[in-house]
């Protein structure tokens, strides 16, 4: 896969244009690789005849061609009259707990974790239930999941692949988190965007389809903006399994939670249907990616770790054992001239960590971990 500095520098896209041009910026989660060229020349089409009007044909398709690009993936179905498209994967997780719950509900989740998860429960006025995953394993806790719950807690918010340790869980952790939520009567809102960027011949599991105890109690998340890099697509599926969510739902009317634009849907149908060869091109760089920076930064005893990420292309370091580890991110950015996600809005207890995305040229990664050693190793 190639990366075009001068493009990267030209991208009005926030990952390239937030810092100075000196910094080199491996936070927010976009890759550096340009989108599947069947994506570029879909969207080019539409630029070529100023095809700008009211064009529902792809919208309409998102859902078959999800569910589809499942199917061919992941080797399950989701029935196509319980799908909903939505603007974005966050907006799904939201309406779906906000229709599941009270303000003052308790809602589950498994820190750290992607930001917008917390800021969720807290802006609808639920209560965080928050769930500390224990490095270096980050593995599923089912005694401290359980020992958190109580009878206001009615909602889990899950992330397989999880973001930000690379986790994928296990057919026996699925196994013990289902007993526990059908114990407890919650619903499961499960955030599968990472789902395509699995490696080593890990199978992404869905939770939906893995255990049947969940499947009347489940919504899943899918969408293209990750493994396809189209964030800007705006475009989300999900499957809303359970009923009591569904029956809510479609209390609203159509245009409630809003439509996909007609450029994402193209863009998202085009990735689903016809990106599958740019995306395992993609999927053996950044395996390859994730290899050289987990040896470069565990062999170099500098105190700084990275646990093996077996999906995403996000390495969760771990800078307790560095003179960084009072706030990594800010140093680096002022020391080292590189821009991290900071651990600290992953978790409360994250201060130490922080987040790279490794998506981009081996140029590129090879010159921030350089940067990163050098300067913890100052
Ligand atoms: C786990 C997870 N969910 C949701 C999102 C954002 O998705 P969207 O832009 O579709 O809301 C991200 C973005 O990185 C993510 O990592």
């Amino acid at each position: 896969m190639k990366t075009d500095e001068r493009r990267l520098r030209a991208l009005k896209g926030l990952k390239w244009s937030k810092y100075d041009k000196d910094v080199l910026p491996a936070w927010v989660a976009d890759m550096d690789f340009a989108p599947a060229p069947e994506i570029v020349s879909v969207i080019q089409e539409m630029v070529d005849l100023a095809d700008f009007g009211y064009r529902y044909h792809d919208v309409d398709l998102l859902i078959s061609a999800w569910c589809d690009w499942v199917d061919r993936s992941h080797g399950w179905r989701p029935p196509l009259d319980e799908c909903l498209t939505f603007t974005s994967s966050i907006s799904a997780l939201e309406a779906a707990m906000v229709l599941h719950s009270e303000p003052g509900d308790g809602v589950v989740l498994f820190s750290p974790i992607y930001q917008p998860f917390r800021t969720a429960i807290e802006q609808s006025k639920r209560k965080v239930v928050d769930v500390y995953l224990q490095g270096p394993a980050w593995e599923f806790d089912g005694n401290r999941f359980e020992d958190a719950l109580d009878s206001d807690t009615r909602v889990v918010l899950f992330c397989q692949p999880h973001n930000p340790t690379g986790r994928v869980y296990t057919q026996k952790e699925i196994d013990e988190f289902a007993g526990i939520v059908e114990d407890h009567d919650l619903l499961v809102i499960s955030d599968e965007i990472w789902a395509d960027l699995t490696f080593d011949g890990i199978k992404h599991l869905s939770l939906y389809p893995n255990n049947e105890r969940l499947q009347d109690r489940t919504v899943t998340i899918g969408s293209a903006s990750k493994a396809f890099n189209l964030a800007g697509a705006r475009c989300s599926v999900a499957h809303i399994a359970s009923s009591t969510v569904r029956e809510e739902l479609e209390k609203f009317p159509e245009h409630y939670f809003g439509l996909n634009s007609s450029f994402g849907a193209a863009a998202t149908v085009a990735a689903w249907t016809v990106g599958e060869s740019w995306l395992q091109e993609v999927r053996i760089q950044i395996e390859e990616n994730r290899n050289y920076l987990h040896s470069r930064i565990n062999d170099e005893s500098s105190g700084l770790s990275m646990h093996l990420p077996q999906a995403t292309y996000l390495a969760w370091l771990d800078f307790s054992n560095t003179r960084l580890a009072d706030n990594p991110s800010k140093r680096l950015l002022e020391e080292a001239k590189i821009a991290l996600e900071p651990g600290s809005k992953f978790g409360t207890q994250c201060g130490s960590y922080a987040r790279l995305n490794f998506a981009t040229s081996r140029n590129i990664l090879e010159t921030i971990a350089d940067r990163i050693l050098k300067t913890v190793n100052q």
